[in-house]
């Protein structure tokens, strides 16, 4: 569940701090080990992608071992290291390529080829880089084991793209784009998925860049924020009404989200900011002024593109895939077919360390992409004090009609790992 909701992850940074959610910290110490030694992961899936057990990810050579381990500091799954080195983003004929290269254009015919741009950065980080330099504070929620994957105690897979920003600035870089993978723990429904596209820009100016304008330099760092991004919309969105939201990011003062108003709903674009000292200084920085933003391609490319389900973007279907050409942004997505859903409850009584992204991760951890939603349809507690909670799983292929008989195994087999491995009991 992202902790602010709207439209497709991005707002986990959005909200000041601490635990907002019941349970949040309880991931660190029950947290459930989901790694590929556990005996139940011998059945044969056919809709996912191969395992490969090498990877070479932004020069970096990585076994699966390195990433998904049976130990209970680490809570990646086989799934989550399936995704490891597909990056989408880096196919030209792919929306989240299309997307990419899209805003890349912009960027380059207005700021003559000035931002460079890194697109194979390591998604494997410490949370140092992820967290601490971009002054995530020790209590903040997107630490917790319930919505980061942790590889150990001090390495994740990044959850978005700022993880990369203060090691770019110390090694001297002023205007950059980095676009990458991001992995969040989260719900499941069709705009969230655990692994997603990011793209992160930052400039930074000189004292001469603002002092001849009278102004200040966080004022002018803002201005010319606003300016750029709001040229970035309209190179997307075309004519467009937009307006400024203020808001909290740990890592920019001020900080903003933008809005399109686009197809009859206000839809947030980006969050942006002007640079909080703290970081540029740290980076050797001490006299400048910069600013920042990251967008969520999958969130823009689903309206661009008209993609109703964020599991698409994995499809390897040809009636999918051959949808889309390069430099061809906004096509509009024909659907192929729609299958019917298939809806399945079950109750269970809950347990302290009990969490709904810990359902999730199970339910795909059987179904994969087969599951289209999670939803929480009851909840009450009795006299004792105990918890009950009813789940609605909807099971979905975008690409085929599913038997009963399937999905009453699917479903078998979710009922059993969920009670065996977050300890609930089903009723
Ligand atoms: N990292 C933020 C997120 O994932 C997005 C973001 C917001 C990036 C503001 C920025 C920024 O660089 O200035 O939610």
């Amino acid at each position: 569940m992202a902790v602010a909701i709207s439209l497709v992850q991005s707002t986990l940074f959005s909200k000041p701090s601490i635990f907002l959610r019941r349970n949040a910290l309880k991931g660190f110490s029950f947290s459930i080990p989901f790694s590929s030694s556990s005996a139940q992961k011998t059945q044969s899936h056919k809709w996912r992608q191969p395992v490969v057990s090498v990877l070479e990810l932004g020069g970096v050579k990585i076994g699966k071992d390195d990433v998904v381990r049976d130990d209970p500091t680490n809570n990646v799954p086989d799934e989550i290291f399936s995704k490891l080195g597909m990056q989408l983003h880096r196919r030209d004929q792919h929306p989240i390529g299309i997307l990419k290269n899209a805003i890349y254009d912009y960027f380059d015919a207005n700021y003559s080829n000035k931002f460079d741009k890194f697109d194979n950065l390591c998604p494997i980080v410490s949370t140092k880089e992820n967290f601490d330099d971009v002054l995530v504070p020790p209590d903040h929620i997107s630490r917790s084991y319930n919505d980061t994957y942790y590889i150990d105690p001090q390495t994740v897979l990044r959850c978005h793209t700022s993880a990369h920003q203060a090691e770019l600035l110390r090694r001297g870089h002023t205007h950059f784009l980095v676009t990458g993978d991001v992995y969040r723990r989260d719900s499941i429904d069709s705009t969230h998925y655990p692994v997603f596209h990011q793209m992160e820009g930052v400039r930074v100016f000189l004292p001469g860049d603002w002092e001849a304008s009278g102004m200040d330099g966080t004022s002018y760092a803002a201005e010319d924020l606003k300016k750029c991004l709001e040229g970035l919309a309209r190179h997307l969105f075309g004519d467009v009404e937009m307006r400024w939201i203020d808001t909290y990011f740990p890592f920019t003062n001020p900080s903003f989200e933008l809005e399109i108003y686009f197809q009859e709903k206000w839809l947030e674009v980006l969050g942006c900011g002007v640079t909080e000292q703290e970081i540029l200084k740290k980076s050797g920085k001490t006299d400048n002024v910069a600013w920042a933003f990251g967008l969520g391609l999958e969130r823009l490319a689903m309206v661009l593109f008209g993609i109703p389900d964020i599991r698409l973007f994995w499809s390897t279907d040809e009636r999918f895939t051959s949808q889309f050409s390069k430099g061809q942004l906004g096509v509009k997505f024909k659907p192929f077919s729609k299958y019917p859903p298939c809806y399945k409850d079950m109750s269970f009584w809950i347990n302290e360390s009990f969490t709904e992204n810990n359902l999730c991760e199970v339910v795909r951890g059987v179904a994969g992409d087969l599951v289209e939603e999670v939803q929480l349809i009851d909840n009450f507690t009795n006299k004792k004090g105990m918890t009950s909670q009813c789940y609605r799983i909807a099971y979905r292929s975008m690409e085929r009609s599913l038997t009963d008989e399937e999905i009453n195994e699917l479903q078998w087999n979710v009922r059993e790992q969920v009670q065996s491995k977050l300890k609930v009991v089903l009723r």
